[in-house]
């Protein structure tokens, strides 16, 4: 068959895989080619065990793959082979140098724009999915713009806003999807261009245009912002949990305010994943770079909170099981980020799993779908860990439950069935806000509910 347009991804991950699965599904006229360094990754992507779980996207993957959807190694040729190439690579915090702990670490992207370079035969326009900070795209201009002869790079800004788990809906309906371009007249016309893949899907209201600057920083804004959200409750929270308010009927009130509106005021152990915390201070850095002290620091009061709920948490599990662990069996619910991922990265059931280890209480680990990520994310870590899928078996014989992800499986659990099967007495911490905590409590258990006020029979 012969394709309208051919489009490449580099990077094959969380963002790359899913957002060009979408361009796939909704354009099947064109061809996509999602490449990646990690053979690893592209054989699962070619596989029936898809390397990132995401509601529906194993049906859209189906459809696509082998017709006009292609994962390869094979990254020269794909790079000669066409004219539309997105950046999806990873931009971890630097952990080395200059910059460590808070900066992105940009190797990863420059690697591939040299890439690009080197293999082009042919212009390009070069899109940045990956989130980057302010100014990059000069860079990446300058190492592109080295280029011999007539090849010219046009580079772009359109980073990706699908929150993990609802990623295929999010990619299917976006808000908005926003594409950030020089004003020049080469600038514009590959603009258009991308303009006219989005738009075989996406109404054009909700098709944005900026200079490329305000493209890079928006998205590290729009992370920041609802990290803070997540802060600013969970800070609320903790004042509840002192005052007999309930963080619940707090949100409420305050939700129902139309220019506050309802959404991401669920209070709990704080945000993970990969990203807001590596915007966030990726966002301080560059306050600092520029000199403005007050606004890097109150961004960074964002992840501190963010820290402190999470050791919080963790003090009153210890004051409440009175003041040791150690020997102590305790069934932790849920190490994905969030629900309807597999993805563990930034959990914070990684921080608590590893205190509650260093306590020298036992864990056994159940969740749905991340247990492999949980084991590596805890190898080498010294403890008794057990991993098992069943919540039913992992919580038998266990002096507490822990709940650390919001899936909905949790809210449906027979609470008596594991109650009877625990040490008694039986502590429930829910760091997710899932249970009904009166229900729970009826049945024998001693409740802790983050922004709550406790619910025990002693
Ligand atoms: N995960 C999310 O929810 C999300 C949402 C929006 C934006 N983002 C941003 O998108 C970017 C990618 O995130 P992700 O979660 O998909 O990361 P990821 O780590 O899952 O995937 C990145 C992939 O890029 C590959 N890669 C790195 N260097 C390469 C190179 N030179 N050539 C080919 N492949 C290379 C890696 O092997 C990896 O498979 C990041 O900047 C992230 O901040 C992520």
């Amino acid at each position: 068959m012969k394709f309208k347009k051919k489009i490449l991804c580099i990077g094959a991950g969380y963002v790359g895989g899913p957002s060009m699965a979408m361009i796939a599904y909704k354009c099947p006229d064109y061809k996509i080619t999602v490449v990646d360094i990690n053979q690893e990754r592209i054989d699962a992507w070619n596989s029936s065990q898809l390397p990132v779980y995401e509601p529906g996207l194993d049906k859209i993957i189906k459809m696509c793959r082998g017709k006009n959807l292609f994962f390869s190694k094979d990254i020269k040729n794909q790079i000669k082979e066409n004219d539309i190439i997105f950046v999806s690579v990873n931009t971890p915090t630097k952990t080395y140098g200059a910059g460590a702990d808070m900066a992105a670490d940009l190797q990863y992207v420059e690697k591939t724009a040299r890439q690009i370079l080197k293999y082009s035969q042919s212009s390009k326009i070069v899109i940045e999915k990956s989130t980057l900070p302010v100014k990059t795209a000069l860079a990446m201009e300058k190492i592109l713009s080295s280029a011999k002869g007539k090849i010219k790079f046009e580079i772009l800004s359109n980073p990706e806003f699908l929150a993990e788990g609802t990623a295929v809906s999010d990619l299917e309906n976006p808000d908005r999807v926003l594409i950030g371009s020089r004003e020049t007249k080469s600038g514009l016309k590959a603009r258009a261009r991308l303009i006219e893949i989005y738009s075989r899907w996406v109404p054009l209201n909700k098709i944005m245009t900026s200079n490329i600057w305000s493209c890079e920083l928006s998205k590290l804004v729009a992370n920041a912002f609802l990290a803070q959200r997540v802060s600013s409750i969970n800070s609320i929270s903790a004042l509840c949990e002192k005052t007999d308010a309930d963080i619940n009927e707090v949100a409420n009130a305050v939700g129902m305010d139309s220019r506050i509106g309802n959404k991401f005021l669920n209070a709990g152990i704080g945000f993970g994943g990969s990203c807001f915390k590596k915007d966030i201070l990726n966002l301080v850095y560059l306050c600092n770079y520029y000199n403005l002290r007050e606004v890097a620091s109150y961004w960074e009061s964002v992840v501190k909170i963010n820290q402190y709920q999470q050791e919080r948490f963790i003090a009153n599990i210890l004051h409440t099981m009175f003041g040791t662990l150690a020997g102590k069996k305790i069934c932790i619910l849920g190490f994905a980020f969030k629900a309807n991922t597999s993805d563990t990265r930034e959990s914070p059931a990684i921080y608590i799993s590893q205190k509650l280890l260093a306590e020298h209480a036992e864990i056994n680990i159940s969740d749905p779908r991340a247990l492999n990520n949980a084991e590596i994310d805890l190898s080498g870590v010294k403890g008794k860990i057990s991993y098992i899928e069943d919540p039913y078996k992992a919580a038998a014989g266990c002096h507490a439950l822990v709940i650390l992800t919001d899936w909905d499986l949790y809210r449906k659990l027979d609470f008596r069935k594991i109650y009877i099967s625990m040490v008694k007495p039986a502590f429930l911490f829910d760091g997710r806000n899932v249970i009904d905590r009166k229900k729970c409590h009826s049945i024998g258990f001693n409740i802790y509910v983050i922004g709550k006020r406790a619910l025990t029979h002693f």
